[in-house]
């Protein structure tokens, strides 16, 4: 019997792995009804702690696409982590869906629903990852660049969130030379550093962690930022707006990139502050076509992972 398969950081797919699904996100856009593992239909339970525009259309949208029914369910609707232990859940669950995706606050909530199921899990956002957008932020530079490897991809501003950690990882997974650009005591973990130079150490992308914006930006393929202010910080907005100024990305910036460098950002945005107006608005912009991407590199991996755990024929087809 196969091992069920989740996806809660994005070292959890190997390199070959990660370029599989970016492979298949492709197919799938280009072929957006012929992908069927959750006919039945199969349900798919969708759970937020927090709030959300594109995760949860995103993944409504794609469990639809295969075939499936998207239960969605808000903060509040249900007893897991409040009246429910994540373990009683997770063993109620796995009777009733084929796949659990969870936007919440720790990470270790998703690894005790992972440890109890015996579906796959997905992180559709924790405190430390974010590693969904990750696949659509890297099927998005593949569209517009080519290949991912050899590429330097830049993130500038709050590089201590989940986004700057899940840039790192996914990047290097790719062969791509990852540089994270924030203030002193706003840059990635130890231990996230390291797991990524010894996953760059595979793959041939290299990691550099800096204070230096402009050293960051210097001939970058890729561009990406994110807001300064992530959920749950919201009482610490004046300060951090202040913290991260020489940070953002705003025309001049962007210049120090190469002329033909595109701009990511994961919305939603704050114009003015993490990205001027002018850029994210501008021609080098792809942060839409980043948005759209997310339905389609959703649906291959939550294909992907039930063909690698034995629960469906194939990407195309439902046991
Ligand atoms: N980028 C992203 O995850 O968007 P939502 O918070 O709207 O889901």
């Amino acid at each position: 019997m196969a091992t069920t398969r989740h996806f809660l950081t994005d070292l959890d797919l190997s390199p070959a792995e990660q370029r599989e699904v970016l492979d298949l996100a492709l197919e799938m856009k280009a072929e957006k009804y012929g992908f069927t593992p959750y006919a039945g239909p199969q349900t798919v339970a969708v759970f937020f702690d927090k709030t959300s525009t594109r995760t949860r259309v995103s993944f409504h949208a794609g469990i639809a696409e295969l075939g499936g029914s998207p239960l969605i369910i808000n903060s509040g609707e249900s007893q897991l982590g409040h009246k429910e232990s994540i373990p009683d859940s997770a063993k109620v669950l796995e009777r009733m869906v084929s796949t659990i995706v969870w936007r919440t606050y720790a990470q270790s909530g998703l690894e005790e629903m992972a440890a109890n199921s015996s579906v796959p899990v997905i992180n559709a956002l924790s405190d430390d990852y974010h590693p969904c957008q990750l696949l659509a932020d890297l099927l998005t530079v593949r569209e517009h660049k080519g290949e991912l490897a050899g590429l330097t991809m830049s993130y500038l501003g709050d590089a201590a969130n989940n986004m700057a950690n899940s840039y790192l990882l996914a990047g290097v997974n790719a062969g791509m030379h990852v540089r994270i650009a924030g203030p002193e005591g706003y840059l990635p973990a130890e231990s996230i550093v390291v797991a990524a130079q010894e996953r760059a150490a595979l793959t041939g992308g290299s990691v550099t962690i800096t204070t230096d914006a402009a050293a960051a930006l210097a001939d970058a393929d890729v561009i990406a930022t994110d807001t300064w202010v992530s959920m749950g910080q919201e009482e610490e907005k004046e300060a951090r707006l202040k913290l991260f100024t020489d940070y953002a990305v705003t025309s001049a910036a962007l210049a120090r990139a190469k002329d033909d460098a595109i701009v990511l950002h994961c919305l939603p945005a704050y114009r003015g502050y993490e990205i001027e107006a002018a850029v994210i608005d501008g021609p080098q912009s792809v942060v839409f076509d980043e948005a759209e991407n997310r339905v389609h590199a959703q649906k291959a991996i939550m294909a992907w992972l039930m063909a690698a755990s034995g629960l469906a024929a194939s990407v195309r087809e439902a046991k």
